[in-house]
């Protein structure tokens, strides 16, 4: 079996993570925990799929399989609980081409559409670049438990919303919502007629304890659904390109399909698919990485209680990030990362995710335990250094 604490060299690689760090941070060589991608080897037999389809020395044009497909369907019976169909299943190279996409082809300009912030900055940028009206539905932090503002996002729908973008497992915060907040939401979206996009990419990192529960439970109830997901997070192959977008109704996925084809954005390159179908057949790799990361987590939190107690942070129940509030420096998040900097560690900035959470960071650990341990031991040598 893998061992996620083996430690791996990513120096060198083009990685994001290890190789481009001064533009951001002003400086490099830093103990990297921020842009989203683990530091784990993808499971051997990904790696086999690869090298064999390379061997035989041809990469020309290549189209989706149908066992391809079958996986993906297999996958998502096995593991999320519903049932697709192959011809559901509309391949891309990225979750973001999905996300843009519906918002090109389901909404128009100056259209409302809502995101519940903090949460991953490019829903923004996307909303916003595509001169589509961004409407914040700020999760409820009561002591760092983030819930959806339900009365909030009623309002939104009443006064006109077209589309509503979840997070599911929500990044940064980390939470699974629940079956009777999945139902609450689909419910709103049938009685205002809102467009639900639901960004599941986190949803193969589930921590022991909790649950995913999918918006394609409701394929056969809505049809104004498209749920996303992608073998990125859970196997880290972000670098390879491939990601399922999934439309059950039959217009729908032909207006959606409509659009990529004349942005020539169908289909995902054949090493990215030649893996990721051997990477959904790895559910033993998926259970031990989910294992690892509570184990990281569980560390993470000891560790900070212990060593730095005025740090709070939500407790994940997916995802390998964490929510860190620092805002008892009374520091802005470009101004904490900065200063972290000059500790040798890399964190992504709070403020990215929403205005109101300056002073807070979010922290990847999805990397061997002695990493994890001296990050952390940096983040504590930094705050003692404020004393
Ligand atoms: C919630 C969420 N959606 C989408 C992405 C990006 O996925 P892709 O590279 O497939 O567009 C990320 C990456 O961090 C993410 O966290």
């Amino acid at each position: 079996m893998y061992s996620f604490d083996k430690k791996v060299n990513r120096i060198n690689t083009n990685s994001i993570k290890w190789d481009l760090q001064s533009h951001q941070y002003g400086k490099d060589n830093l103990l990297p925990f921020g842009i989203a991608d683990s530091d784990y080897e993808s499971p051997k037999e990904v790696t086999k799929a690869l090298l064999d389809r390379i061997k035989q020395g041809v990469f020309g044009y290549t189209f989706v399989s149908e066992e391809y497909r079958e996986t993906v369907c297999k996958w998502h019976k096995r593991r999320y609980k519903y049932d697709i169909s192959k011809d559901m299943i509309i391949t891309v190279p990225k979750v973001l081409n999905g996300i843009a996409t519906a918002i090109r082809q389901f909404t128009a300009e100056n259209d409302d559409i809502i995101i519940s912030p903090p949460v991953y900055p490019p829903f923004s940028n996307l909303i916003i670049n595509n001169n589509r009206n961004l409407v914040p539905n700020r999760l409820i932090n009561k002591d760092e438990v983030y819930t959806i503002d339900f009365n909030d996002l009623e309002t939104h729908f009443k006064n006109g919303a077209k589309m509503y973008i979840l997070c599911n497992p929500h990044n940064p915060v980390g939470r699974v919502f629940n079956k009777a907040e999945i139902s609450k939401i689909i419910n709103l979206c049938i009685k205002y007629d809102v467009f639900l996009v639901s960004d599941e990419i986190h949803c193969d990192l589930i921590l022991e304890g909790h649950e995913f529960y999918s918006v394609g439970n409701f394929f056969g109830v809505y049809d104004k659904i498209i749920v996303c997901t992608a073998p990125s997070k859970t196997f880290n192959m972000a670098g390879l390109r491939c990601a399922n977008i999934i439309i059950k109704n039959e217009k729908i996925r032909d207006e959606f399909l409509g659009y990529i084809e004349n942005h020539s954005l169908k289909g995902a390159n054949l090493l990215a698919l030649t893996a990721a179908e051997a990477a959904y057949k790895c559910d033993y790799w998926v259970d031990a990485q989910s294992k690892h990361l509570l184990n990281n987590f569980n560390y993470a939190k000891d560790y900070l209680n212990k060593y730095a107690p005025r740090v709070k942070f939500a407790n994940p129940e997916a995802t390998y990030l964490i929510w860190l509030n620092f805002q008892f420096l009374g520091l802005k998040s470009v101004e904490l990362i900065k200063e972290l900097a000059d500790f040798g560690i890399a964190l992504n900035s709070g403020c990215d995710y929403c205005n109101d959470y300056d002073g807070y960071l979010r922290m990847n650990i999805a990397c061997p335990i002695d990493q994890l341990k001296e990050g952390l031991k940096r983040i504590v040598n930094y705050l003692d250094s404020k004393k």
